[in-house]
């Protein structure tokens, strides 16, 4: 009998790692699941609750920094593909400690490429971000345009990225790079634009809007981002990069309007604050390159966003546990005496 095709996953227990592990195990029927996550504030075991007693889904709870229980993970699995979902992914966070966002977001990608060139893998996937363009204010970035990262999360992903392909270049390793734009969907942590608004007005708490709340990001449902993923997995030439777009660019007062409209909750309850420091203006990707490739999206923003919005309604007992101890740790420290988010 053949070997069932098995993913070596990281960070699978975050908000877009446990949606591709739920992708994976609805799109095949044999497969098999490694997933290394260290559980870090954003790492929720629950995100995979359903999988618990499946015998093709394994957990390890460990730091892609740590070289010995990545090669453990080689040796007794012999993995086809790794996808690096693993990082340090909240820009304000960066801002105040960006030292785990190096460590985790370059020196974890070392050790995860090196483990891949000593034991070998058909296929690592560096998922990477549309902010390592930095800000466009007019146009899109294509594959080709330059990296500008603006802020300590941005610049260790860029590093990341190029370290992946630099593996390729190198060593020849079979690396494939991803850049999506801004994801929303299940089981986003709730400190994300459109979790953290959405599970704030839920609870007639006030939204933090920064600045003029005119910056623009492209938003892309969680779900065609896993699609695009796997998509170029399956299909793409090692040693691209490919963009995923959303093609739904919207001003944060835009998105913001939208919640409150779906939740029918008042505009009184938006506020605006201080700016974050070095806000990117404007992100937005030119995905022509995937598409030529075969991929196209299938979920259209307004009713992706609906959905979003309704399984925020109806899984509050997934949200509310994680809106307390470091989680208000961190925001008392945002928002000091102003915001009352208890
Ligand atoms: P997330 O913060 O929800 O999840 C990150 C996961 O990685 C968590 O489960 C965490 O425990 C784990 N992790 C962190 N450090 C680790 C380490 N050292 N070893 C092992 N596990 C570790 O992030 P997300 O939003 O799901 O993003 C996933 C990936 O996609 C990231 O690489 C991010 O840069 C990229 N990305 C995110 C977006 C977005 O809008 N969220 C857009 C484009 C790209
Ligand atoms: P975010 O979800 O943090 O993603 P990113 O910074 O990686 O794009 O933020 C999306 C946009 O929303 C960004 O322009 C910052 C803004 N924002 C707010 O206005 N208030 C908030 O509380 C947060 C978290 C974000």
């Amino acid at each position: 009998m053949s070997k069932k095709k098995t993913y070596f996953i990281t960070g699978g227990a975050g908000f877009i790692g446990s949606n591709y592990i739920h992708y994976l195990f609805e799109k095949y029927d044999v497969v098999k699941v490694i997933n290394l996550d260290k559980l870090t504030y954003a790492g929720n075991p629950a995100n995979l609750d359903d999988l618990k007693n499946n015998p093709d889904y394994i957990f390890v709870k460990g730091d892609i920094c740590d070289a010995e229980v990545v090669g453990k993970i080689f040796q007794k699995y012999n993995p086809d593909f790794l996808v690096n979902f693993a990082a340090e992914s909240h820009v304000d966070r960066s801002i105040g400690n960006p030292e785990d966002f190096i460590r985790t977001d370059m020196y974890g990608v070392y050790v995860l490429l090196e483990a891949s060139k000593k034991f070998g893998i058909k296929r690592f996937i560096q998922i990477s971000t549309d902010e390592v363009y930095g800000s466009i204010d007019k146009g899109s970035f294509t594959e080709e345009s330059p990296l500008m990262p603006s802020n300590p999360y941005s610049a260790s992903k860029s590093g990341g990225d190029r370290l992946a392909y630099s593996y390729f270049a190198t060593y020849g390793l079979p690396v494939i790079i991803t850049r999506a734009s801004n994801n929303y969907g299940p089981y986003q942590y709730p400190e994300k634009l459109i979790s953290l608004f959405v599970t704030n007005a839920l609870e007639d708490k006030q939204l933090p809007l920064y600045g003029d709340g005119k910056n623009i990001r492209d938003w892309l449902y969680v779900k065609d981002h896993c699609e695009g993923i796997e998509f170029v997995l399956q299909n793409g030439k090692i040693g691209e990069v490919y963009n995923i777009a959303g093609g739904s660019e919207k001003e944060n007062i835009e998105i913001t309007g939208l919640i409150l409209e779906l939740l029918g909750k008042p505009e009184s309850l938006i506020r605006y604050v201080d700016d974050r420091i070095g806000h990117d203006r404007r992100y937005s990707l030119d995905s022509t390159k995937l598409h030529k490739l075969g991929w196209q999206q299938e979920h259209p923003f307004e009713k992706a966003m609906q959905e979003t919005v309704q399984w925020y309604v109806e899984h509050q007992d997934w949200w509310k546990p994680l809106k307390s101890g470091e989680y208000l740790e961190f925001y008392k420290k945002q928002y000091p005496e102003e915001m009352p988010l208890t």
